[in-house]
């Protein structure tokens, strides 16, 4: 790929303008600094005509050129998100069915079954046709397969799904005895002669069986994999050179983020903070850390983000205060080498016709086109930032087998939700100025200094030992309650729980004891403040060597140990058996943080967001007024100003800096 910094633009969906708003278009790119735009998501109904038609490519042709000559570079898509109403209208049976029942219609997008043969075959004849004309093209440098892939149909319950699922099961279990025994089928009369007696799991009188769930999500990922698998092997075979990606959605549950990261060159996400909400950014830094670990640590694309606000939400909030600039710095500093939006020219018509763009309805006499051209100078001055590591001491295991196994139906508590407890542990990093790195658990641990396991339900014997021998060898962790609970068959690990990690923690767990939401008990102990609480859960604990820095200071399990740690050979165990309070959690954080020995990027006040990319320091404030920095008595220059910083930053409301290495001490 050209080299060009950072790159900035967003999706351009020129077919939906006459021809002379074309050549507006890529003088106004020029004019903003976008040297990326991504071409044709949705453009397959004007592409081809009918089934494995020629393509109608010369308004496409003209595009590339156009942008071509502009400088501007394409990531190209592979237009298969949405299938033209003439292929559903000749093979009906392409539109997926839900859970109930109901076959969904077109109309809107993304309506197919991911296993259906005529839509893969479809969409492979159009990936041909558009890798054969276009890729050699000049302009082009990313091909873009699909679209946000499960978004609305993350999986299909129809007949050609429940033949797909049957050849899945076949091949995990070959014996249907092996699969009766691992989804447990004695319980509830379910024991299958032959695989072909399995469905999926359809809506049915009360929980279905949870191993079949929990199958079911593991082969729903597998066939949306297949999709993405079939159109990047075409673009391979075609052109090799060009690498390719998809725009995963973060947190997305349906969606393993480890299995399709390991299919990306490069990894991009698409991500939507809520502007309504002022923690939105914590999130947001979330979700960025996470894509750059699915990646490995390379640099990564924000493909997609409102440059104000989104139309989908109920109430759809304006960006203010700069947070255009500031979530887009964000990105950057937490390892983005792109910064793209949906999209570029605010649509006429259309679903998402009241979705912010870059050009708005209003023209370029706006608040809006003067961030975006700003925004543009800005990411041109970070340049030097493009393709710099981001340096994590510490991880969070995220497991998407364990998540889709967590948040089955018959749960002790269904407010144990994987989002919820991962943003729990990741806030108080986050706010001590720390990155943190997602992993997934059964990855090499052993460089981080500090692993945090939130309701890591579902261990495999390998996590478990892996977890285990990370903290042997001088790791710290911090588990959760409701973590190695079952196995990947979702049957309990029995003797008391979490089985494979009682000698880790030093302590075992009798009995758990959710609190209902509202409800919650105090702490006590060496890490309590005089307001400290417990919420959502606790349980009955039995301590064999750890030592309670948190008790439960009320109700039935009064006395009881609530947060613990534990010395295990080399390293450190804590155990969190509750969700303390946001606060209390912040303590025990810290007491961890300062266990495992990991350093701060810079103490920061509340709101202001620091984070390390190679040799440059990003401080960005958050909060709602202006925030003083000590950044030390070295000089350092700021990337996005050119002005030199020592002593204090004052940062305005919205405003960042992007600090060059500490130069000679200011006399
Ligand atoms: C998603 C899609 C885009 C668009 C935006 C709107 O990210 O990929 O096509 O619908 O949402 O926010």
């Amino acid at each position: 790929m050209r080299d060009r910094g950072i790159r900035y633009g967003g999706d351009y969906n020129p077919e939906q303008w006459p021809e002379e708003v074309w050549s507006e278009d890529v003088t106004l790119m020029v004019e903003a600094g976008v040297n990326l735009v991504t071409v044709g998501v949705f453009a397959w109904g004007e592409l081809q005509g009918g089934p494995r038609q020629e393509l109608q490519s010369g308004w496409m042709d003209r595009v590339l050129s156009l942008l071509h000559s502009a400088g501007v570079g394409v990531d190209l898509a592979t237009a298969t998100a949405s299938p033209p109403p003439w292929l559903s209208a000749v093979h009906p049976e392409i539109l997926p069915v839900s859970a109930t029942g109901v076959r969904l219609s077109p109309g809107g997008r993304q309506h197919y079954c991911p296993s259906s043969p005529a839509y893969r075959d479809a969409a492979i004849d159009l990936v041909r046709r558009m890798a054969r004309r276009y890729g050699d093209h000049a302009a082009l440098e990313l091909w873009h397969i699909g679209n946000e892939y499960g978004c609305h149909v993350p999986a299909c319950y129809c007949d050609v799904s429940a033949s797909a699922f049957r050849r899945w099961l076949r091949e995990r279990y070959a014996d249907i005895d092996e699969l009766n025994r691992a989804w447990g089928t004695t319980f509830w009369s379910q024991r299958y002669r032959s695989f072909d007696e399995i469905l999926p799991p359809r809506a049915a009188p009360t929980f279905p069986n949870p191993t079949q769930r929990l199958d079911f999500a593991r082969f729903s990922n597998d066939e949306l994999l297949a999709c993405y698998h079939a159109e990047k092997s075409v673009l391979r075979e075609l052109t090799p050179d060009v690498p390719v990606t998809t725009n995963l959605m973060g947190l997305f549950r349906p969606v393993d983020g480890w299995a399709w990261g390991r299919q990306m060159d490069l990894v991009s996400v698409d991500r939507y903070p809520d502007p309504a909400d002022p923690d939105a950014h914590v999130g947001a830094a979330l979700v960025a850390d996470l894509t750059r670990s699915l990646g490995k640590g390379r640099p990564w694309y924000l493909t997609e983000q409102a440059p104000g606000a989104v139309n989908w939400r109920r109430v759809n909030a304006a960006k203010s205060r700069g947070q255009f600039r500031s979530w887009s710095l964000q990105a950057v500093a937490r390892g983005a080498d792109a910064v793209l939006q949906f999209q570029w020219r605010a649509s006429a018509a259309g679903a998402e016709k009241f979705h912010s763009a870059m050009v708005p309805h209003a023209g370029t006499d706006t608040h809006l086109w003067r961030e975006v051209v700003t925004l543009g100078a800005d990411l041109r001055r970070l340049a030097p930032v493009a393709g710099q590591p981001v340096p994590a001491e510490v991880a969070i295991a995220l497991d998407w087998e364990s998540w889709w196994a967590l948040e089955l139906e018959s749960h002790p508590s269904a407010e144990v939700r994987q989002v919820d407890l991962l943003m729990e542990m990741y806030r108080p990093i986050y706010e001590a100025g720390i990155v943190a790195d997602l992993t997934h658990p059964g990855a090499d641990l052993s460089r981080y200094r500090l692993v945090v396991l939130p309701a890591l339900y579902s261990v495999s014997d390998e996590i478990a030992a892996n977890v285990d021998a990370y903290v042997r060898d001088g790791g710290v962790a911090v588990v959760t309650y409701f973590s190695g609970i079952v196995d990947t068959d979702d049957r309990i690990r029995l003797g008391g729980y979490p089985a494979p990690w009682q000698e880790m923690l030093g302590l075992s767990v009798e009995e758990f004891a959710p609190l209902p939401s509202g409800t919650s008990d105090p702490l006590t102990g060496p890490l309590a403040s005089r307001t400290s609480h417990a919420l959502r859960w606790e349980e009955r604990v039995r301590l064999h060597g750890a030592e309670a820095l948190l008790t439960i200071g009320g109700g039935p399990l009064e006395g009881g140990a609530a947060v613990t740690v534990h010395d295990y050979s080399r390293g450190t165990a804590y155990y969190l058996a509750t969700s303390p309070d946001p606060v209390t959690t912040a303590r025990v954080v810290a007491h961890a943080i300062s266990r495992a020995q990991v350093a701060s990027a810079a103490s920061v006040p509340a709101g202001v967001e620091a984070v390390r990319r190679g040799e440059h320091l990003f401080l960005i404030n958050h909060a709602d007024g202006e925030r003083r920095v000590d950044i030390g008595e070295s000089a350092r220059a700021d990337l996005l100003t050119g002005s030199m910083h020592s002593g204090a930053v004052t940062l305005g409301q919205g405003d960042a800096v992007v600090l060059g290495p500490p130069q000679a001490p200011v006399r």
